[in-house]
């Protein structure tokens, strides 16, 4: 596998700067060795451009940065599907979840794919029901055209159904983004389920939901998955989540059953904020978990 690093240096979509920040971090946390570990051949493109925030006008408080999200992901749109086209696999660095938007959309534009979500939140808000207007809390309903995302075709990601979204790790909803994902035809899975059932065991359950009928799979793990104990360098942390082994024993997980069915299409790294980390240790915890669901092995 020919690993094709993007770095998508966003904090557009997130309250709190120095997320942007997140590509160097995981680069500084040696994510280059840890892909030598798990076996794969990088090649680091850079990053793309995303003017800084200060510069501009974050415009409506409902969704605030929308114009300027667009842009981003229409060029990161682009550079998936071409990674995917020349026969690479897109590695996402972030950059806020709203990265998300064009991570799925390039890889959904010449397949049907399913997306596996780990993460504290559902993301599923759109601008008309987000109590904070952080474009970062809505990348899962913009990708699936979800009210007023219905109108903004660069956000939406053609080859994706909500039956083949599989949410992990939940633990934080706001009241109506709830109502939403009950109401949907995406499958979640909270934290109260892995406490239950061990997560490996719901990981394999959500990744039959994310492979049925689908071409391939994109995993979007946002770093507040994890305890903030393990990971603080996130701007949005909730108590709760997945402890370090769970993470490592999900992402393993992905990566043994990919080694016989070959879904795993795209992989993105989110909400690293070093501004907020402890000595890097997010950002560590980042590179390592990108490196298991790439098919690192303890033996
Ligand atoms: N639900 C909250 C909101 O919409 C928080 C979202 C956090 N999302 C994230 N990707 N960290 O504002
Ligand atoms: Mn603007
Ligand atoms: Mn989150
Ligand atoms: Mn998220």
């Amino acid at each position: 596998k020919t690993v094709h690093v993007i770095g998508a240096p966003m904090d557009y979509g997130s309250d709190r700067r120095g997320v942007d920040m997140g590509p160097s971090a995981i680069r500084y946390a040696d994510l280059a060795a840890q892909l030598d570990a798990a076996g794969v051949d990088a090649v680091d493109t850079g990053d793309l451009l995303v003017p800084r925030a200060e510069e501009r006008d974050p415009d409506g408080a409902n969704a605030k940065f929308l114009d300027e999200i667009e842009d981003v992901s229409l060029r990161l749109a682009a550079e998936v599907a071409d990674t995917l086209a020349e026969g690479a696999f897109p590695l996402v660095l972030g950059g806020d979840h709203a990265v998300a938007i064009g991570s799925l959309a390039g890889s959904a534009r010449d397949a049907e794919i399913g997306a596996l979500w780990l993460d504290a939140h559902g993301d599923f808000n759109t601008p008309a029901t987000s109590p904070s207007g952080n474009v970062h809390g809505m990348p899962l309903a913009a990708a699936l055209g979800r009210g007023e995302f219905a109108d903004t075709e660069w956000a939406n990601a053609t080859g994706l159904r909500e039956e083949n979204v599989a949410l992990v790790g939940l633990r934080n909803l706001d009241p109506s983004e709830r109502e939403a994902i009950r109401e949907s035809e995406m499958t979640a899975f909270t934290m109260s389920d892995i406490d239950e059932r061990g997560v490996t065991s719901v990981v394999d359950e959500a990744l039959d939901i994310v492979t049925a009928g689908t071409d391939g799979v994109h995993v979007s793990l946002d770093v507040d998955w994890l305890d903030p104990d393990e990971a603080p360098g996130v701007g949005t942390p909730v108590r709760g989540g997945a402890t370090y082994r769970e993470a490592h024993a999900a992402l393993e997980a992905i990566a043994q059953r990919d080694a016989e069915e070959e879904f795993l299409r795209s992989l993105e790294v989110v909400e690293v904020n070093p501004i907020l980390d402890e000595s890097n240790r997010t950002a560590d915890i980042a590179a390592e978990l990108a490196a298991s669901a790439l098919g690192k092995r303890i033996l």
